[in-house]
């Protein structure tokens, strides 16, 4: 059940018609096994998230929430159905130039972080460019940016083992952000933390992802964390059950904190 930190009103999953649409689900089935062992872990999920926006997917474990966003984020095949992103339905993507377009548009912040133990934290974030092919001294100076918004300037040449989870979870959200993604997807970016860490983490991801034209999908098991979000997406049993809109008082709050935060 949500217990939302802020009044949400229950609406249906139909984005506002004045904004270009994030993400479109037509339909989407998963199917996992053969034969006998074959089940739907997805059951035509039909969605629609506006750009300019942070949904929030919560449900219980086990109900599909990694496979829908894994689907939307291209990393997934769907059985059925199709997912369109800003536009481009993913059917017409021929495999390699859904690489291209992945790599390009879409940041995945995975639950367990995925660093690279042997690379430093700037290095860490700095792959995403230097597979893109960016010079090598511009990359990094660019991934010392990003840690610095997310406030690890002073860190950027550590080793992720010497990293607390909560400073790793950062480092992880600065390399899925460090290309400038128009989907930011993350797998429950606050399971690991404690209660202020997580607030931080979610502060972060509205100030720098959510943007015009620019969207996040949170998936998270964290209540504390609802009223972070602009709809909330309830899922259970490979299904979207119900759509959650918030009533707009949650992106002023932000924005007077991260003012606040200018100011002092
Ligand atoms: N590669 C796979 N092969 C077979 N079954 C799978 C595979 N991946 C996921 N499943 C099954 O699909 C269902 C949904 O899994 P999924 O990981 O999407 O759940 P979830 O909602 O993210 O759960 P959690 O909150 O525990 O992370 C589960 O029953 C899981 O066992
Ligand atoms: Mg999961």
């Amino acid at each position: 059940m949500i217990q939302a930190a802020h009044n949400l009103n229950v609406a249906t999953s139909a984005a506002p018609a004045d904004r270009p649409l994030a993400v479109l689900c037509r339909g989407v089935v998963k199917d996992f096994g053969d034969g006998d062992t074959r089940i739907r872990v997805l059951h035509e999920v039909d969605l629609e998230l506006p750009a300019g926006e942070m949904s929030l997917l919560v449900g219980p474990s086990g109900c599909g929430k990694t496979t829908l966003i894994s689907i939307i984020a291209g990393l997934l095949e769907p059985t059925e159905g199709d997912v369109t992103l800003f536009g481009t339905p993913r059917a017409s993507l021929s495999q390699r130039q859904l690489i291209a377009f992945r790599a390009a548009n879409i940041g995945f912040v995975f639950q367990q972080y995925n660093l690279l133990p042997a690379l430093t934290a700037t290095a860490n974030v700095a792959i995403p460019l230097l597979i893109a092919r960016m010079d090598r001294e511009a990359a990094f100076a660019r991934a010392r940016q990003l840690l610095e918004q997310v406030g690890l300037a002073d860190r950027a040449e550590a080793l992720p083992a010497t990293l607390s989870g909560g400073q790793q979870q950062r480092v992880a959200i600065a390399r899925a952000l460090v290309h400038e993604p128009r989907l930011l997807v993350c797998d429950e970016p606050t399971a690991a933390l404690d209660a202020h860490s997580g607030q931080t983490v979610m502060e972060l991801l509205r100030r720098v992802a959510v943007q015009p034209g620019r969207s996040v999908i949170v998936v998270t098991h964290d209540n504390r964390v609802f009223g972070y979000g602009d709809r909330i997406m309830e899922m259970a049993d490979g299904r979207i059950q119900e759509v959650r809109v918030a009533d707009g008082s949650f992106p002023e709050r932000v924005a007077a904190t991260a003012s606040a935060e200018t100011a002092s």
